[in-house]
């Protein structure tokens, strides 16, 4: 247990390894594995896209989790200044702290419409639970979610939800309320006692709900579209998709892993860590994919349905399986739980920055932080009625049919993800002092060669090009 770590400011940091990967893997997992990547792997065809994914995680995303958690740690304090630092101590410009400032950027824009995503679940978790309260009363615990509805009605309360400006700002206001309270509450009384709570009676439970899944729906059709690749629907726009899904998953190039990184005792092997953060993601992400697939299928939804797909498809398998009530209640906690300790990480890293720049107190900070990014949250929430036609980049192709919370995502996702990945690997890879990355790194010969080779080459050249190909020739188009 003597790998208790201390914030820049003193406070106490993680109290043990555990308390940190619980974290991390807390910040990693969450609507980017049960929402988002579901999402793009449906709209994106399905297994050429997952296997890209895959390849993107395992060559690049490993190697960046270790390099962020890495600069992280050696640098000590939050994500600008830790960057700065660690520049200064390999004797190259302070300029480098740019890296830091444009991934708590992104992870601030990510946070204003993760929030709003999360409030979709926090009214599916009172929805749910008014099933299940309902079925208690009627004496009948085993009684299905969603009681005597039509598959359509079910569905359709996503439409009914979108519809209604002032139910989607409430719910994300209560989500941005949650995260503000927990971050306030400090990184070892709030974060990770989060974290420690709620990580392990989530991964219960998903794994619970997949087996039930595999039997029920239709499992086989699912495998068939998430692991057959079809290397026709490879198109510079998905592998763009991919890139940007892997580092959103994984916490990448938005601040957080860089801030949980400075709060990691100096003991700790991070190498291992980084690899059980990276494996949790990905499992995770797989088993929600094989969770929800079968039951696209099983009801004949289309894989393509954007965003909605997942709060249409998981109610409809509830409403048909017995305890459905019981188990669709418990499940949108669950992926509110998850959604919790994700945002609270996109929370901590302008947090910690303020805290430091401005000297004011954490819960403060906190506040200011988490209110503005509410505030950007609400226009996205405005852009599923009132504003529905406005089209924030409309003028740019790839972005031309792209409502206001899809393109804040996707801007995050596809551009500034990539770019701050990109200045990650290089700086990791080329300027920083190698002595100090490999006694930081805790990985030695051959290891230490092979992850050094895929920071400096494998990752900038890959995301140099995905980027190349992926947007200039929407551009250039517009
Ligand atoms: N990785 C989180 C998820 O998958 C989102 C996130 C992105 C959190 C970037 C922190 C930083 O839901």
């Amino acid at each position: 247990m003597a790998a208790a770590g201390i914030t820049a400011t003193g406070e106490q940091g993680w109290s043990s390894r555990t308390a940190f990967i619980l974290a991390a893997v807390g910040a990693a997992v969450g609507l980017g594995n049960i929402w988002r990547f579901p999402t793009l792997a449906g709209e994106n065809g399905g297994g050429a896209f997952v296997l890209v994914y895959i390849g993107f995680v395992v060559l690049l995303g490993l190697p960046l989790v270790l390099s962020e958690i890495f600069l992280g740690r050696a640098g000590g304090e939050d994500a600008i200044r830790s960057v700065r630092n660690v520049a200064e101590r390999s004797n190259r410009s302070t300029s480098w702290k740019g890296l830091g400032a444009l991934q708590i950027t992104t992870g601030f824009l990510i946070l204003s419409f993760y929030s709003v995503v999360a409030g979709w679940v926090i009214n599916y978790v009172f929805v749910s639970g008014g099933d299940f309260l309902g079925s208690l009363m009627a004496a009948d615990p085993f009684s299905v979610a969603f009681s005597g509805e039509t598959q359509d009605q079910i569905t359709g309360r996503m439409g009914d939800l979108f519809a209604s400006p002032g139910k989607l700002i409430l719910l994300h206001a209560l989500f941005m309320g949650a995260t503000i309270y927990i971050v306030a509450s400090g990184v070892h009384n709030g974060i990770e006692k989060a974290a420690t709570w709620l990580m392990p009676a989530f991964f219960v439970l998903l794994v619970i709900i997949t087996i039930y899944g595999a039997f029920t729906g239709n499992f086989a059709e699912a495998v068939a579209f998430l692991f057959t690749p079809d290397f026709s629907k490879l198109t510079p726009m998905v592998l763009n998709d991919a890139l940007g899904q892997a580092l959103f998953s994984l916490s990448l190039a938005a601040g957080g892993l860089l801030t949980y990184g400075a709060y990691v005792g100096k003991d700790v092997n991070l190498a291992p860590t980084a690899g059980m953060i990276a494996m949790a993601d990905t499992g995770v992400a797989i088993l929600a994919g094989l969770m929800i697939f079968p039951i696209v299928f099983a009801v004949g939804l289309d894989p393509a349905g954007g965003p909605a797909l997942i709060f249409q498809t998981l109610p409809v398998a509830f409403n048909a399986m017995p305890g459905g009530a019981l188990v669709g209640f418990v499940f949108f906690i669950l992926i509110f739980f998850a959604a919790l300790t994700s945002s609270i990480s996109l929370l901590e890293g302008p947090t910690a920055w303020v805290i430091d720049r401005f000297g004011i107190p954490r819960k403060m900070a906190a506040l200011a932080v988490g209110f503005t990014a509410f505030m950007i949250g609400v226009t996205a929430a405005l852009g599923y009625n009132v504003w529905a036609d406005v089209r924030p980049l409309g003028f740019w192709n790839i972005f031309a049919d792209t409502d206001i919370l899809d393109t804040v995502d996707g801007f995050t996702g596809k551009i500034m993800l990539p770019f701050g990945a990109l200045l990650v690997a290089v700086f990791v890879g080329w300027r920083a002092d190698v002595n100090l990355v490999k006694a930081g790194s805790g990985l030695e010969g051959g290891m230490f060669v092979l992850w050094r080779f895929l920071v400096a080459w494998a990752a900038p050249i890959a995301v140099f090009l995905v980027l190349l190909f992926g947007l200039v020739p929407g551009l250039l188009a517009s």
